[in-house]
């Protein structure tokens, strides 16, 4: 039993940061592309696209919601830099778990963490492939339906298709986007006629194989694999990528508040706190849960620990300036919005680059969706490169099998099996799955990776007081009581069926561990011996 809660010793911890050699990652990342990654992993589809959806829950109000979940992120990145900081290595949340709260734990967490990057991964990678879609369609390019999209979601698209065609022949009065005509057309989506679902599989026009429709979302599979070839070949590389697009994306962003800033109406944010938060706290504390998203990916920067070249320093820099400059810019944004647009016709699908076009801005709209698609493409990269190094960790300690997950290229210095392993599958992922779903699991795992670094960081600090600590968290305990409180409740927040998918997940991942990990666990192994050396 107590193996089960067997601790790393932070000893060892320190004796493996400091290791060198072939087998070792390469340290490589100054502060700047430490902030870069962090802001590369940020800004993306939760600013671009959820914040349309957060509108409808909070109203103008989402401008709080944005600050709400800021400071649950804000307490918790402050509790993973003291970490960061103390142990750098590549595991993050993980290692940290190992060290204070044990073997069990480390697992739960480290398996938590698929569903924040690999499964963010795959999330991002569907939302991409619908702007690169929409980019396709501004050049009018049309991609089969069967080819951009998971086949349900073809199908739903093709359906939508037909719909559109008999409301225009049986209420043509109607104006498309109209309440009445958007009522009028759920219904109809809802229990199409025979006629109809005929009509939406010719539109879809899939081939198919052993006798079922396929659907594959190629762009998807394709960003996946280019983007994991990127990071196979470096991590140089892949930081200065980063970096690049990141300087797209945060261009495009002060854009939309810049421009955007000239088209505010006050009214629109209310005049009274009933109308600035139509739902109240409750509206404010949902839309928080949800756009909480869009801050996921600052924790990402700790994962690179091992390729930092002066982690106590930079790391702590990398996370909380990149919290601080995103928090900063997506309030701007959601001042904007709300600002522009009466809260109640914020468009879901593309909420910024609608507004715009809205105004008769086309051009501006184009910029927002070539804007969205580096955002995503840098959410991907640095996605992708947090669940390989978390893995990495992971098979160094025996949990999972280190000739594979371990190993490190002699010449590219990276994780390159285990890269090309990760990208292919959540490309595979985000190719042939409805995503949503998927996509709400990422926020609670994250949520709940953030509850525990909190804890542990309560912990440590009880049994390891004297432990040199290049970076402390302010505060404690008030801190991390403050990032358990917080990001308990948006977890709280996201509603029993994300508590059930998220159990089921860590329950798939207990079976893997107690058939594989505690037969390679190396610190067993380590503590196993050393009794047998005193006995
Ligand atoms: N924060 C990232 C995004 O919004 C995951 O896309």
């Amino acid at each position: 039993m107590s193996m089960l809660f067997a601790k790393k010793s932070m000893d060892l911890l320190m004796k493996e940061a400091e290791g060198e050699g072939e087998n070792t990652l390469e340290r490589a990342l100054g502060p700047f592309q430490l902030t870069a990654l962090g802001v590369g992993a940020v800004i993306g589809a939760g600013i671009f696209v959820m914040a349309g959806l957060g509108a409808h829950y909070a109203g103008p109000g989402l401008m709080l919601s944005f600050v709400l979940s800021g400071l649950g992120c804000g307490f918790a990145g402050l509790c993973y830099a003291e970490f960061a900081a103390m142990i750098p290595l590549a595991g993050s949340a993980y290692t940290y778990a190992y060290a204070t709260l044990g073997e069990l734990i480390a697992w739960i967490i480290g398996w938590d963490l698929t569903l924040e990057y690999a499964m963010g991964a795959s999330t991002v990678s569907s939302g991409w492939s619908n702007n690169f879609v929409e980019l396709l369609n501004v050049f009018n390019l049309k991609f089969p339906l069967w080819l951009a999209y998971d086949h349900w979601t073809g199908l739903r698209k093709a359906m939508e298709e037909v719909g559109r065609d008999v409301m225009s022949r049986s209420f043509p009065s109607l104006a498309p986007g109209s309440q009445d005509y958007i009522k009028q057309m759920s219904e109809l989506i809802a229990a199409p006629t025979a006629d109809m679902v005929t009509r939406a599989h010719q539109v879809l026009g899939a081939p198919t194989l052993f006798g079922h429709e396929i659907g594959i979302n190629l762009p998807a599979l394709i960003i996946a694999l280019l983007i994991t070839t990127v990071l196979a070949i470096g991590i140089k590389e892949s930081a200065k990528f980063n970096s690049t697009i990141v300087v797209v994306k945060v261009a495009v962003v002060l854009f939309v508040i810049g421009l955007g800033a000239k088209y505010v109406h006050p009214g629109n944010w209310g005049t009274n706190w009933h109308e600035f938060a139509p739902f109240g706290m409750s509206g404010i504390g949902a839309a928080a849960a949800y756009i909480f998203f869009a801050y996921i990916g600052f924790d990402a920067v700790s994962t690179t620990a091992q390729e930092a070249k002066n982690p106590q320093r930079d790391l702590p820099i990398g996370m909380i300036a990149s919290l601080f400059v995103c928090t900063l810019l997506y309030i701007g944004v959601a001042a904007v919005l709300t600002g522009m647009v009466p809260w109640q016709s914020v468009n879901i699908e593309a909420p910024l680059a609608r507004a715009f076009l809205d105004r008769e801005l086309v051009w501006a709209s184009d910029v927002i969706v070539v804007g969205a698609l580096a955002g995503l493409t840098s959410v991907m990269l640095v996605m992708l490169l947090g669940q390989t190094r978390v893995l990495y960790a992971m098979a160094s300690d025996g949990l999972l099998p280190k000739k594979f997950f371990a190993e490190v290229h002699p010449r590219f210095r990276t994780p390159f099996k285990n890269t090309f392993l990760v990208g292919t599958l959540a490309g595979v992922v985000g190719a042939v799955t409805p995503i949503d779903d998927i996509g709400k699991m990422v926020n609670i795992g994250t949520l709940l990776a953030f509850v525990i670094v909190c804890t542990s960081i309560l912990v440590l600090r009880r049994t390891d007081p004297g432990r040199h600590r290049p970076f402390r968290t302010p505060w404690v305990p008030f801190v991390p009581v403050m990032g358990i409180l917080a990001n308990g409740y948006l977890m709280v927040k996201l509603g029993w069926l994300n508590w059930a998918r998220l159990i089921v997940w860590l329950a798939i991942g207990l079976v893997v561990y107690f058939t594989y990990s505690v037969k390679h666990s190396r610190v067993r192994q380590r503590l196993t011996n050393s009794v047998g050396v005193k006995g």
